[in-house]
């Protein structure tokens, strides 16, 4: 649905004055966001692209097919982590379409599909893995603007009838909760807080579910930090347009807290927050504090199947053990809009190498796989162990 357009003049007759011709540009009145969980009654947009990286891994292992062929039928996130990826979503969302019409759906409603707005300039200010390729310096702010955001919103008003979730900005506004101590977060801070304002209130229609990312429980569960972030959260929507532009909070993306229990009672106990679901409840409570109510949450259950895992909580790069977690469903539990594999399993979070692109020092830690790719490369050897370890099993 297109943003409604209204000229500063009021309906005709209205002022009982003689018709005059408009001497102000046209004022972009925001459509009224979207309502409701986008994933209840809906089937989930299965990407091509994710299948054709497990059938590479398929041509490896070909007496394992039958079971890594079962991970092509479950829905993974699509990131738009660059330029050059916003292009992609119309293909997308017309194969979506398609998916919902086709046959392969068997009537079961409409399709949803899930993308991460993934590029922010100054990206992943606090580690080196995911560094982006827009910067302050380089013109970023504007360029998010025209080459991401822009474009990114016509796509989606082209698509109006389509169920389409943004999960925005991973790890971003947490790192200005907590990291503003990094140069690099310091200096992004100004620049994050308008550009996600900016990407909410553009990106906010009937047909478009936005969910702010909130990190998750072992790095904001404790009380100050929930404060702090709730705080964040509330002036950058007051900026975007109100607390209604968004559907709610994203948590656990690309990490590994478990649901329940798990490994953060053990080596956070000063964490009130020791799993995903306790976080998301606490949360809530946080956010009610300065106003923010009503919301849904989406929690990544890519890979937080088995506990045990880190020596660190603050591990978080290709966490060796680590297993396939709960398959993406809507409504699990209430407050709960989906859990969901927004990384994508075998999508590696950064390189192990240090001779090689893309490595970050926490990627050679001592919890970590080692031979790794860059972030988002495929790494075959953690798709295997995600899937041998997977809990429930596939
Ligand atoms: C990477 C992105 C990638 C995403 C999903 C992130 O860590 O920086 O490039 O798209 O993971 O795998």
């Amino acid at each position: 649905m297109a943003m409604g357009v209204v000229t500063a003049l009021g309906a005709p007759g209205c002022s009982g004055g003689p018709a005059v011709a408009p001497e102000h540009a046209p004022v972009f009145v925001p459509a009224p966001p979207a309502s409701g969980n986008p994933f209840e009654g809906a089937s989930f947009y299965l990407d091509p692209a994710y299948a054709a990286k497990v059938e590479a891994t398929v041509r490896e292992q070909p007496a394992r097919a039958a079971q890594l062929r079962k991970v092509e039928a479950l829905p993974t996130a699509l990131w738009l982590d660059s330029v050059a990826a916003v292009p992609t979503v119309s293909r997308a969302l017309d194969d979506a379409a398609r998916q919902e019409s086709g046959h392969e759906n068997g009537g079961k409603g409409p399709v949803v599909t899930v993308f991460v707005l993934y590029d922010l300039p100054e990206r992943d200010c606090s580690a080196q893995a995911s560094s982006g390729e827009l910067s302050i310096e380089n013109g970023g702010e504007a360029r998010y603007q025209h080459d991401v955001i822009e474009p990114l919103a016509a796509q989606f008003r082209a698509h109006a009838s389509q169920r389409i979730v943004v999960v925005v900005e991973p790890d971003s506004l947490a790192n200005l909760a907590t990291n503003l101590g990094v140069g690099k977060c310091a200096a992004a801070a100004p620049v994050y807080r308008r550009s996600i304002a900016l990407a909410l209130k553009r990106l906010s229609m009937p047909n478009v579910w936005l969910y702010l990312d909130a990190a998750h429980a072992g790095w904001l569960g404790w009380k100050r930090n929930r404060a702090k972030i709730a705080a964040i959260y509330r002036d950058v929507l007051a900026d975007a347009g109100g607390n209604d532009r968004i559907r709610g909070f994203a948590t656990n993306i690309s990490n590994y807290d478990a649901l329940r229990r798990g490994d953060l009672a053990r080596l956070e106990p000063s964490d009130p927050c020791p799993d995903e679901l306790t976080y998301v409840e606490k949360l809530t409570e946080s956010l009610a504090e300065v106003g923010i109510t009503g919301k849904g949450f989406i929690i990544d259950t890519s890979r937080n199947g088995r506990s045990g895992t880190k020596t660190k909580s603050g591990s978080w790069c290709n966490v060796a053990g680590s297993g396939l977690g709960e398959r993406p469903q809507a409504a699990p539990v209430p407050g709960v809009d989906a859990y969901w594999w927004i990384k994508p399993p075998g999508d590696s979070d950064g390189g192990s190498e240090p001779a090689a692109a893309g490595y970050d020092a926490s990627c050679a830690s001592p919890d970590s796989l080692t031979g790794a790719p860059r972030a988002g490369a495929w790494f075959t050897r953690q798709f295997l162990q995600l899937v041998d370890n997977a809990m429930p099993p596939l």
